[in-house]
């Protein structure tokens, strides 16, 4: 286990090049001080992710836009850093002299964030940049509590700064305002449609076909079961399909009416999207906790607001893992 630390402490430690898990309104995140390219590395050596995968820049205030991380930073994104930091949005935009090939994977971009949480907050006033992937192994599901943390990298990072169960408990949504024409590289806490109203504009989400980030693969937040994602109209004909098979867990909101076969455990998940997004990674969780080795998660019947980014992280949770 990593020790439990206050502000004071684990901004000592991120100083002297340290690893220290740090909550925000998102998802835990493993947070390195940005501007050492040695502790950054360790980031990658903790998690066993591939160090060409770029990492998100935590920031004290939306002023430090101006502050060498990033260059060239279009009135698009300084109308969503204004309305939506401190908050679950991460920017993608050109990178600045600050942001070190260690952090952005030696991508001519950077990613930025304002977290909302009070202690993420209070820990950026004292170390002006933090380098900070979601706090899980590669590969698995994002913790949204220091309990979740420790589980996963307890034996590998210097310290845990607990700031409580996270509110939001799903990640940041990424727009690429690099290029003058925002993107949604990433559904997330923030929807599309709030985006659009704050720019007055159609905000696209990347296809398939537009370059992508390493990082952004199928299969990501999964649990070790294997995950079929399903929409609610066909989750009594898949759970018939799929139940021959031995024991499984379906996953759903009680307020669906199912016909399902015995042999079927139903995990109730929140109807609400606040409330489903806030839980999500702890239902997936608890399918490996409970020692299902399939699962059936059933989609939101509707894909706006919140609704999206839950429906992207079950269909990432359920896709192919190799
Ligand atoms: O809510 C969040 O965003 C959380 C908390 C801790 O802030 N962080 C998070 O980090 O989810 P991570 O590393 O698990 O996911 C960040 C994603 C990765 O898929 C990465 O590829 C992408 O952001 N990313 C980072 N920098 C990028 C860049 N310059 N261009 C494109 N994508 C980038
Ligand atoms: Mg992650």
């Amino acid at each position: 286990m990593a020790p439990t630390v206050d502000v004071d402490t684990a901004a000592t430690l991120l100083r002297a090049g340290k690893l220290v898990a740090i909550p925000t309104e998102t998802v835990y995140g493993l947070g390195a001080d940005a501007e050492q390219p040695d502790a950054v590395a360790r980031i990658f050596a903790a998690k066993g992710r591939p160090s060409s995968h770029p990492l998100i820049v935590h920031l004290r205030a939306a002023d430090a836009l101006d502050e060498g991380w990033a260059a060239n930073v279009p009135p698009a994104a300084r109308r969503l850093a204004d309305v939506l930091w401190p908050g679950p949005l991460t920017l993608i935009l050109q990178r600045g002299p600050r942001a070190l090939d260690a952090v952005t994977g030696g991508l001519s971009t950077v990613g930025l964030r304002v977290p909302a949480h009070p202690l993420a907050r209070a820990l950026l006033e004292r170390v002006g940049g933090i380098a900070a992937p979601s706090a899980n192994r590669f590969g698995s599901v994002s913790p949204t509590t220091a309990a979740h943390v420790q589980r996963d990298l307890g034996d590998r990072i210097d310290a845990v700064l607990d700031g409580g169960p996270c509110e939001v408990g799903i990640e940041s949504t990424i727009v690429d305002v690099s290029t003058g024409v925002p993107r949604i590289l990433r559904p997330g806490g923030i929807s599309r449609e709030v985006l659009e109203e704050i720019l007055g504009a159609p905000v696209p989400m990347a296809g398939d076909d537009a370059p992508r980030a390493p990082g952004m693969l199928a299969s990501h937040y999964a649990p070790r079961a294997k995950v079929v994602a399903v929409a609610p109209r066909d989750a009594s004909q898949r759970a018939h399909e799929l139940a021959r098979e031995g024991r499984i867990a379906l996953l759903a909101p009680p307020t669906l009416a199912l016909d399902l076969p015995d042999a079927l455990e139903r995990i109730d998940v929140p109807a609400d999207p606040r409330e489903r997004a806030r839980t999500l990674y702890e239902s997936l969780r608890a399918i490996d906790e409970r020692g299902f080795e399939r699962a059936i998660v059933v989609l939101p019947d509707d894909e706006r607001g919140l609704g999206l980014a839950i429906a992207d992280r079950l269909r990432k949770a359920g896709a192919p893992k190799d």
